[in-house]
C-alpha cells in the first residue's frame, strides 16, 4: 500500500520552529526563537517536511489525504532534532578510575602525564579490532538517539598512527549507512603526541603519511571526513605544527575545525581567522581580540560545558561571545573523560554555568551547532524542506527538555520521518 505521505505530526501545542531562512544566528537574534502554538506538520515519503502551518488550516488542507504514521501531539511540544557539534565516540578502554583521581584533585594534564587520559584511550584503541570498535559505538549512539540527537560531529583521534586512525573513520562511515544517528566525521590524527616522538615529527607523520592514506581512502569512498581538527595545546601541537597540519588538511577540501584556548590561551581565534576556519571548540581561555576575529570571519565557536564541569575549569566567557556576535554552538563533548551522550544536559549546563538563557541553548544545539558542520541548509530547525528530524515531549511547553534535569519528557525521536524511539 503506498501512501500520499509519510508521517503527520498534529495538534502539537507548540511546534518550535527555531528560525526560518537563515543558516545561523548571532547575538540578539538566538534570544528570539520562532514557535507556532497549536501547529501540525506533514512529512512527504522521502522523510522531508512537505508543509508546516496551523492545526486547522493543515487539516483543512490535507483532508482525504494518506498518511503511514500519525502521532498525536496534542499536549506535546515539538523540537528539532538536536544536533551534537562535538563527539568523540569511537574509543574502547574505560576511564572510570580517572574521575575518581579527579575528583581527588588531580587535573587533566597530571593524569594525562601519568600515563592516562588520551594516551591511555590510544593504547586501548589500537588494540581494538574494527569490529569491536563499532560494536562499542552502536549502543553509545542508540542513547544520544533517546536523548533526542538526531545528528553529531564525530572525531578520530585515539589512533595518532595511520591504522588506526582510518580504522575509526572507518568505523564511523559504516555506522552511518546503518544507524539513524547522522555522522559527520572528522579526522583528528593531531590529538596529542604520540608516545615516543617529538611534535615535529607527529606533524610531519600526519602530512606526509596520514592525509595522504586518508585522501586515497577517501576517493575510494571507504571513509568520509568533512573535517579536521588538531589539540592546539601546550604539550601537544603548538600554534605554528597546528597551522601546517590544518593547511594541508585545508589543501584536500576538509574543512578546518579544531579544539584550541582549552586549557591555555594559545591564539585559537587569531589562527582560525587566518586560515578561515569554521569552528574552534572549548575556547576556555579565548582572547577578546580572538573572539572579535570569530565573529568577523566568521568562526562558530562550539562550546563544551562538560568539560568544563567535569574538570573545574573556568567556563567559555558564553556571554561576551553572544555580544560580539560570534555564532555560538554546543556539543556534548562526549568522550572517556567528559561522559555525557546527552544533550538536554548539556544545554541545562550551557544555562547554568554558562549562563545562557534557554532559546540561545536551544538555537546553539540545533540551527548553529547545524551550521558548524555545514549542515544548517538541511538540519537544525523545523521549515519545509530540511529533513524531518523531531524531538516530540510529553509536555506542552519545550522548555521542559532543558529544565527537567537527568531524566527530561522525551515521547518520541523521529528521523527523516521514521520514529525512532518511544
Ligand atoms: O575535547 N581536549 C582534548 N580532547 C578531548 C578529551 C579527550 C580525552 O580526554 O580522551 C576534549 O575534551
Ligand atoms: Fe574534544
Amino acid at each position: 500500500m503506498t501512501f500520499d505521505y509519510k508521517l503527520k505530526l498534529e495538534n502539537a501545542s507548540q511546534l518550535v520552529i527555531v528560525s526560518k531562512n537563515k543558516p545561523f544566528l548571532v547575538g540578539k537574534e538566538m534570544s528570539d526563537i520562532e514557535i507556532l502554538e497549536n501547529g501540525t506538520i506533514i512529512i512527504n515519503n522521502d522523510g522531508i517536511i512537505h508543509d508546516i502551518g496551523s492545526s486547522k488550516e493543515m487539516e483543512e488542507k490535507y483532508n482525504g489525504k494518506t498518511f503511514e504514521n500519525i502521532i498525536d501531539c496534542n499536549g506535546r511540544a515539538v523540537l528539532p532534532g538536536f544536533v551534537d557539534g562535538h563527539t568523540h565516540p569511537v574509543f574502547s578502554g574505560d576511564r572510570v578510575h580517572e574521575f575518581a583521581m579527579k575528583l581527588a584533585g588531580a587535573t587533566y594534564l597530571e593524569v594525562q602525564k601519568a600515563g592516562g587520559g588520551i594516551t591511555f584511550t590510544v593504547n586501548h584503541t589500537r588494540n581494538s579490532t574494527e569490529q569491536e570498535l563499532y560494536d562499542l559505538l552502536i549502543p553509545r549512539l542508540d542513547r544520544m538517539l533517546k536523548s533526542g540527537t538526531t545528528l553529531i560531529e564525530a572525531k578520530s583521534g585515539y589512533g595518532l598512527e595511520t591504522e588506526t586512525e582510518m580504522k575509526m573513520l572507518k568505523v564511523l562511515h559504516n555506522a552511518a549507512k546503518k544507524h539513524p544517528v547522522e555522522i559527520v566525521s572528522t579526522y583528528l590524527g593531531g590529538h596529542s603526541i604520540p608516545k615516543g616522538s617529538t611534535a615535529h615529527e607527529a606533524t610531519q607523520d600526519i602530512i606526509n603519511k596520514q592525509l595522504p592514506e586518508l585522501k586515497r581512502l577517501k576517493d575510494a569512498g571507504e571513509i568520509s571526513p568533512s573535517n579536521i581538527d588538531v589539540f592546539l595545546e601546550k604539550g601537544f601541537f603548538e600554534y605554528e605544527d597546528t597551522k601546517k597540519i590544518l593547511e594541508a588538511g585545508k589543501q584536500l577540501g576538509l574543512e578546518l575545525n579544531f579544539h584550541g584556548d582549552e586549557l591555555s590561551y594559545m591564539k585559537s581565534g587569531e589562527l582560525a581567522g587566518e586560515l578561515g576556519a569554521r569552528a574552534i571548540s572549548h575556547l576556555e581561555k579565548v582572547s577578546e581580540e580572538g573572539m572579535k576575529t570569530m565573529a568577523a570571519t566568521p568562526t562558530f565557536a562550539v562550546l563544551l560545558p562538560t568539560t568544563a564541569y567535569i574538570l573545574r575549569l573556568e567556563c567559555p566567557p558564553a556571554r561576551r561571545m553572544i555580544e560580539l556576535g560570534v555564532p555560538v554552538a554546543l556539543g556534548s563533548d562526549f568522550n572517556p573523560n567528559a561522559h555525557c551522550l546527552s544533550m538536554p544536559f548539556v544545554m541545562n549546563l550551557a544555562c547554568v554555568l554558562m549562563k545562557m538563557n534557554m532559546n540561545e541553548a536551544l538555537v546553539a544545539a540545533t540551527i548553529n551547532a547545524a551550521a558548524s558542520i555545514n549542515k544548517s541548509s538541511t538540519h537544525g530547525s523545523l521549515e519545509v524542506g530540511k529533513f524531518a528530524d523531531f524531538v516530540i515531549l510529553n509536555s506542552s511547553k519545550w522548555e521542559h527538555i532543558i529544565y527537567e534535569l537527568v531524566d527530561p519528557p522525551i515521547s518520541h525521536v523521529v528521523k527523516k520521518g521514521s520514529l525512532v524511539f518511544s
